[in-house]
């Protein structure tokens, strides 16, 4: 019924119509003040009420959403709604770990519950449409935006990709908690040369379809309402202008029945990239490619129109985007009413307690343990001297991290109030570094500097100590987009500073706050405790007390390998062998750096626990239709109950396109009491032990298969079987 109601509406639109379904302007006026009389947002608030605009971003909260609502539907000659959309990364205003942090969960019930959080919040502030979930995978932790994605691994990512799109849409989009999701950045967008935010990217096309793709086809098989496109290249085309991408295979392969969004200004962006020459040849390509909304370009709502009368776009190709839009629209309810999302009565409820106990659960989950000498960790809850060092440690601002929707600044419990609140011990605190800058916010530069002023006193402070605490790593605006490093060390003087306080006080506990892989080669080496807590919202103080002090057992993964070194960047588990892996006879000319080992200093699926887990009896049996039954015995040693991630790898030996040494197929999150002993069951079947050959055709090739089990891609067992 839906398309039935699509295209009647459809025969009532004249072509001007249409086009305004595929135009999306930025909030462009304060609308609680005088409409706008000149300049471009005189213009564009014209447009919106000659309904040549389908949807607006940037535009929040009740009041402001009901406005411009109001505008569409009571002025414009159709009455219309607006789809509204927002960038609800990781929550909206209580604030969810940053994606690539929750990632590390490996649980996707939490990952999910977290997602539904954001689209409850959003969705009582007017918001219909988020700009999430970014599945973009990569290997690259110079890219800033590492931290809005779920790491470098496709299998982990498409599952991923498949809760947060459940999360944020439920079973019933036109409920008034429940908002569309958006699949982004289709596609490749991960891998920019150098790591380098919008920069070329040019991959093989065994990477795109074994590695980029399929949490994108996984989105599309959830039944993502809508995709947006890219701001790069893929070898030559850019993405907004990429009919490949768009047309073939996400609306063709993949029959997907929603509408893709453009990037910010990226139909327009193909000028620069040189595809094309003005605006209109813009819009020409872009629309023909299969993009169906312009944001912020002005490329359809320009020259649309005049292309379709001359007879350069067939009005067919119109039809379907709008089709498409309007669909959205309809599924979302809004067409019943249109101000379904504007109450003022549930707007009240954001940010309302159950919110911040799942942001908490979700924050904890999101902690990875990567180094625990000695059992240094968890610490006692009292009768120790605390040292709490590091600026980072009194932030209640860094932990919202990028992309931070309506979260108020400085409103996440900071380390210093979660540890005090979490312990009776006596906690004093030293700055240690000075941060010079001010907070430089979404659009300002994360060149953030720091002094050493406060060194002296962080060194008194630690010696007097029986145990340092230092709160080290990036503010929460050292990434996200824009955001790449050419250096991903401890920014500034951050590393001196630790090096000091070592000399003084060598029991310390390193929390790291970031968001991207960092190379902590001294660190991993000299400190004995290394807590991988991200930026992880709201309630990250809470979350990183209860992890320190023992009251929540650590039971967080990787997603990405933490390199040793930028050099070895891009680095992955899932590399190829290469024809000369091995250095066996201390020749010089096997695959190798002769100033760093290849291996990363953290590996992929890699996180500690306060429990101990060992693996036995891995058994693997190849049945008659050519699937593998796979069972491993997993225990808890240790007297403390614990999770583990259980993570299962496979490798195709010889294959008509070389295979990685070690692909993740299987994985669970598993939770044992202390002494217990499970037995884990994975199925393979030809969707995990197939690929895409150079042609995107998918290939099962039966042969010898190793299978290798363990809690990280270090695995500790492996098999070999041979399918028939
Ligand atoms: O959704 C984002 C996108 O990921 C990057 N450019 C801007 C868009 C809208 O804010």
């Amino acid at each position: 019924p839906i398309d039935k109601k699509v295209d009647s509406l459809l025969t009532l639109m004249t072509l001007e119509e249409k086009v305004g379904q595929m135009n999306q302007y930025n909030g462009f006026w304060e609308v609680t003040g005088p409409a706008p009389t000149e300049g471009n947002a005189a213009k564009k608030y014209e447009h919106l009420r000659q309904g040549l605009v389908g949807s607006m971003l940037n535009v929040r909260g009740v009041k402001n959403v009901y406005e411009v609502q109001k505008i569409a539907v009571e002025e414009t000659r159709l009455g219309i709604p607006l789809i509204i959309g927002f960038d609800v990364i990781h929550g909206y205003k209580t604030i969810s770990p940053i994606p690539l942090a929750e990632s590390a969960s490996w649980d996707l019930e939490a990952i999910k519950k977290s997602s539904s959080v954001a689209a409850d919040e959003s969705a009582a502030a007017g918001i219909n449409w988020t700009f999430a979930p970014m599945v973009d995978i990569s290997r690259d932790a110079r890219w800033g935006r590492v931290m809005e994605g779920a790491g470098e691994d496709a299998f982990l990512g498409s599952k991923i990709a498949q809760a947060r799109v459940q999360g944020f849409q439920g079973d019933k989009l036109s409920a008034n908690t429940t908002i569309a999701a958006c699949a982004k950045h289709f596609a490749a967008y991960g891998f920019p040369e150098a790591g380098r935010d919008y920069n070329t990217v040019d991959i093989g096309t065994s990477t795109l379809y074994n590695q980029v793709f399929p949490p994108f086809k996984a989105a599309a098989d959830s039944d993502v309402k809508t995709f947006m496109n890219a701001f790069n290249i893929l070898n030559g085309i850019p993405a907004t202008g990429n009919a490949f991408l768009q047309r073939d295979i996400l609306k063709g392969k993949w029959g997907f029945e929603g509408f893709v969004i453009s990037d910010w200004g990226s139909l327009k962006e193909m000028i620069s990239h040189g595809f094309a020459k003005d605006l209109k040849q813009v819009a020409e390509i872009a629309v023909k490619a299969g993009s169906d909304m312009d944001m912020e370009s002005y490329a359809y709502v320009n020259e649309l129109v005049k292309l379709v009368k001359d007879g350069v776009v067939n009005e067919a190709l119109v039809d379907d985007a709008v089709k498409r839009i309007l669909k959205v629209k309809f599924e979302l309810g809004l067409f019943d009413d249109p101000y379904r999302y504007c109450s003022y009565e549930r707007e009240q409820t954001i940010g309302k307690p159950e919110h911040h106990e799942a942001v908490l659960d979700m924050a904890k989950k999101s902690i990875v343990l990567l180094k625990n000498e000695n059992k240094q960790l968890p610490l006692k809850k009292e009768g120790l001297k605390i040292a709490l060092i590091g600026s980072l440690a009194n932030d209640k601002d860094s932990p919202i991290g990028s992309w931070r929707a309506a979260a108020e600044p400085n409103s996440a419990v900071s380390v210093l109030e979660g540890l005090k609140k979490h312990s009776a011990n006596t906690i004093i605190y030293s700055e240690g570094v000075k941060v010079l800058t001010s907070n430089p916010g979404f659009t300002g530069k994360a060149n953030i500097s720091y002094d050493k002023s406060g060194f002296a006193d962080a060194i008194a402070t630690a010696k007097k100590a029986d145990v340092v605490v230092m709160v080290l790593g990036e503010h929460g605006f050292q990434s996200g987009e824009g955001r790449s490093r050419a250096n991903i060390n401890l920014p500034g003087v951050q590393q001196e500073l630790l090096e000091a306080v070592y000399e003084i006080n060598k029991n310390i506990v390193l929390i790291l706050n970031n968001g991207r892989p960092l190379a902590i080669p001294w660190a991993a080496q000299h400190i004995p405790s290394i807590v991988e807590a991200w930026h992880l919202g709201s309630q990250s103080g809470n979350a990183i007390a209860q992890v320190v002090f023992g009251d929540y057992n650590p039971s967080g993964k990787l997603t990405m390998s933490f390199p040793r070194s930028v050099g070895q960047v891009p680095i992955m588990y899932n590399r190829y062998n290469t024809g000369r892996p091995a250095n066996a006879e201390d020749n010089v000319f096997w695959s190798h750096y002769s100033d760093e080992e290849n291996s990363p200093q953290f590996v992929f699926g890699h996180g500690l626990s306060y429990s101990e887990f060992s693996y036995e009896d891995l058994n693997v049996t190849v049945n008659a239709d050519s699937t593998l039954s796979v069972s491993v015995k997993v225990t808890n040693t240790s007297s403390i109950d614990g999770k583990e991630v259980v993570q299962l790898y496979i490798h195709d030996k010889v294959a008509s396109v070389v295979r990685p040494i070690k692909e993740l197929k299987g994985f669970e999150l598993v939770a044992f009491e202390a002494g217990e002993t499970k037995t884990i069951r994975f199925t393979l079947t030809e969707q995990e032990l197939g690929f895409f050959n150079n042609l995107g055709q998918w290939r099962f090739e039966p042969g010898d298969f190793k299978i290798f089990i363990g809690g990280s891609s270090n695995t500790v067992l492996e098999t070999e079987v041979t399918i028939k």
